[in-house]
């Protein structure tokens, strides 16, 4: 490995990936962590294919020569299911993407009826409807969009009120058709965030799943030939870094409440790319 502790770039929209770095940090508690919320163009949800592509192509090797990290994990179903092989094909460094549980969903349904919960980009995307061909053809999926629950989820961690009530009527979908799902794919990443109140809002006895655990084994493994040191301590919240693209006042709020997620180092770039490459080329 080239650093003495390794480095992950988390990336994502805005705080989901929170649901994610909180796994890697269980299964690799030695690693350093390095995340970007992308609140410049927040939501992804809502933003054409070729934005999200290009924005992703220019802002990664920015962010790879700020941080150095030893894996890149796109923390976002959205950009993760349309930029994983524009950006794969611009930089060596291993990326792992997070993409909808489709296959262990279609494996756990009894029911043979099984929902994905994403952002309305993500269900359209045909990137979905491949793993559903491949790894769910036997199934029922039941697709549903939405922006707000990420609205929802970012409130949350602002410490705001979660509306209960907008959280069932985005939920109602899934449940009008002759066979309810008997397993949710949470396929955005701040909906683990909203688990209990989704779960309140659901029936009971309707599994939930998300690609976060998924995503920490498959960091293990590519992390395989590393060993901490035998002095070596688990990292301090000193360590993990948390940047925000755009300075704007809910990135202020939630920036005091980081740490509550292993985060104490937050930066606010109020100029996005521009003020990145100039730090990038004064040191
Ligand atoms: N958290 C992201 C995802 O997994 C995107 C949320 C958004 O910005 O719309 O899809």
């Amino acid at each position: 490995m080239s650093t003495p502790t390794p480095t992950l770039l988390v990336f994502d929209s805005g705080v989901g990936g929170i649901s994610v770095a909180d796994e890697i940090r269980r299964a690799l508690p030695h690693c350093r962590l390095f995340y970007v919320a992308d609140n410049a163009i927040f939501p992804y949800g809502t933003q054409e294919e070729s934005v999200l592509v290009n924005r992703l192509l220019e802002l990664l090797p920015h962010l790879e020569q700020y941080a150095h990290p030893d894996i890149i994990v796109i923390a976002c179903n959205t950009a993760s299911t349309v930029v994983l092989e524009p950006l794969r094909a611009q930089t060596r460094t291993p990326i792992i993407g997070v993409v909808p549980a489709i296959k262990p969903a279609a494996q756990l349904t009894s029911s043979g009826t099984i929902a994905l919960l994403a952002t309305p980009g993500t269900v359209k995307r045909q990137y979905v409807q491949r793993l559903i061909e491949e790894f769910a053809p036997h199934c029922q999926v039941i697709k549903v969009g939405s922006a707000e629950l990420v609205h929802q989820a970012e409130n949350k961690l602002r410490g705001l009120p979660v509306d209960e009530e907008l959280i069932a009527r985005e939920l109602a979908p899934l449940l009008t058709g002759q066979t309810p799902p008997d397993t949710v794919v949470l396929g955005c990443t701040h909906f683990p965030l909203l688990s209990e109140e989704i779960r309140r809002a659901l029936p009971a006895g309707i599994r939930l799943i998300d690609s976060g655990d998924a995503i920490a084994r498959r960091a293990r493994f590519l992390l395989q030939d590393w060993h901490p040191p035998v002095t070596s301590r688990p990292t301090t919240l000193n360590d993990n870094e948390f940047l925000f693209t755009a300075d704007t006042e809910p990135a202020r709020q939630m920036a005091k409440r980081l740490h509550l997620h292993g985060f104490d180092k937050v930066r606010l770039i109020a100029n996005g790319i521009t003020e990145l490459a100039q730090k990038n080329s004064a040191t």
